[in-house]
């Protein structure tokens, strides 16, 4: 069996998951060297994957000075920080597994495909749902035909109001200038969803959506910046930090080691966090700018329509209804349920059984996703076998754009032509 080098780029929460799937999967994948300036998470990937002292480095730049390493790069850093490393390792001809947003860009998401082609370099980009049993099994029951043409689809991302809290109004995509757009950052999964479902391009895309209430407005009289600088709602408040980071779900636990940088930190060292950390922040003062709701309207090829909702308010979850010429399906990834209604027999059955119920988070994996990634793309670059789930770089862009068209249709009051809209990027 041929066995696939990596290096990787961002030993944060994405890279050492995707890293996860080489515990029993060393006969695959060989991490060789990595890069990230956090010291105790560099000894930590160093020590676990044996990788030699010598092929860690601090920083990409370094790395990547470097002749070429290995088969694959990961490239696992921040949104804003997915372009240059992405355009070193083109340079040195290593394929490429890039985080999600390809770039915050429509102009860099070009450049990042353009280089790719031109250096005959595979690039995936990480949209783990599409590697889902949950998402194939929608993909497979579509393709046989059952739903003859989709005419309508209604998607839901809802984010959840522990998600949203911690990651869009608190921290790191909490302002567009630092990480994204909130659309292209939580939602450019369901556009690429979308448009893989229903296997057409988008034509025409319309949006609205505001930051509406995590703002100064809606601050609660005489709450404190901090939420434990003695607020006086925090027995009622469902973001009142201390709370909202103990609650029991694997979500939680995930973002407790964020907050504290560490796993499996205690309540009292989180409490002390919290006084000070930017998600001991209360929600109604902190310094955040991306929407917390939007839709957006997507028309794909001449006659099929599609609604996207993503909404901070709710527990989470992907729920999507698709309306064909035969038949109705009401998939629910948060309960791994496909409910079809055949217009033949009007009886309605569940045609999806899950081997098991997989978690759906972050900190799920996202519904097997993580690890459907790393499965797919070793068959994808060790034997040139490509699922149904891998998407080419220019898929991906594709998808991107929708994003992008909606950001221009929110911010314009507009509906954008999708040919028209790329033009006038050039
Ligand atoms: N595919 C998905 O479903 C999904 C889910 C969440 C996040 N993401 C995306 O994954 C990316 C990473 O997110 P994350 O949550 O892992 O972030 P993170 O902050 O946990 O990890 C990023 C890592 O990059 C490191 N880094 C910073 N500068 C560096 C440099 N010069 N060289 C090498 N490493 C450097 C940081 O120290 C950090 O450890 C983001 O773009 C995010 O939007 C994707």
């Amino acid at each position: 069996m041929k066995k696939l080098s990596l290096i990787l780029i961002g030993g944060g929460d994405r890279g050492s998951s995707y890293l996860k799937y080489l515990d029993g999967n060393s006969d695959k994948f060989e991490l060789v060297a990595l890069a990230e300036p956090v010291k105790e998470k560099r000894e930590y990937l160093k020590e676990k994957y044996g990788v030699k002292e010598e092929l860690c480095f601090e920083s990409y730049d370094d790395l990547l000075a470097m002749p070429r390493l290995s088969d694959i790069a990961m490239i696992c850093t921040q949104d804003k920080m997915h372009f240059d490393p992405a355009i070193k390792a083109i340079e040195k001809k290593y394929d490429l597994l890039l985080e999600k947003p390809i770039a915050p860009t429509a102009k860099e998401c070009f450049e990042i495909a353009n280089y790719a082609k031109e250096n005959g370099v595979r690039v995936l980009v990480c949209h783990v749902l599409r590697y889902t049993p949950f998402y194939k099994a929608v993909k497979s029951f579509i393709e046989e035909g059952n739903l003859g043409e989709i005419m309508n689809v209604i998607h839901t991302e809802g984010v959840g109001i522990v998600h949203m809290s911690h990651s869009f109004v608190r921290g790191n995509w909490r302002k567009e200038d630092e990480s994204a757009p909130m659309i292209l950052a939580k939602c450019c999964h369901d556009t690429d969803l979308l448009q893989w479902l229903v296997g057409k391009h988008c034509t025409s895309v319309q949006s609205v959506g505001t930051l509406s209430y995590f703002c100064e407005d809606n601050k609660p009289e005489g709450a404190p910046l901090m939420c434990m600088d003695g607020c006086p709602h925090k027995d009622e408040c469902y973001y009142y930090a201390p709370a909202l980071y103990r609650l029991p779900t694997a979500e939680v636990e995930h973002f407790r080691a964020i907050v504290a940088n560490k796993f499996n930190p205690s309540d009292e060292e989180l409490d002390e966090i919290l006084k000070t950390s930017p998600y001991g922040r209360c929600v109604y003062q902190c310094d955040n700018d991306v929407v917390d709701h939007q839709i957006v309207n997507m028309q794909f090829g001449e006659e099929s329509f599609s609604s996207l909702t993503m909404s901070g308010f709710n527990k989470g979850g992907r729920t999507t209804v698709f309306m064909g010429t035969k038949g109705e399906l009401r998939a629910d990834m948060e309960n791994q349920t496909m409910e079809f209604y055949d217009f033949a027999t009007g009886t309605t059955k569940n045609v999806y059984s899950p081997d098991k119920v997989l978690d759906q988070t972050i900190a799920g994996g996202h519904g097997g996703g993580d690890m459907g990634i790393m499965e797919d793309l070793y068959d994808y670059i060790a034997l040139d076998k490509p699922s149904f789930s891998i998407s080419d770089i220019e898929t991906s862009v594709r998808s991107h754009l929708i994003c992008f068209a909606a950001e221009e249709a929110r911010k314009g009051g507009k509906t954008v032509i999708m040919e028209d809209f790329i033009k006038t990027l050039g």
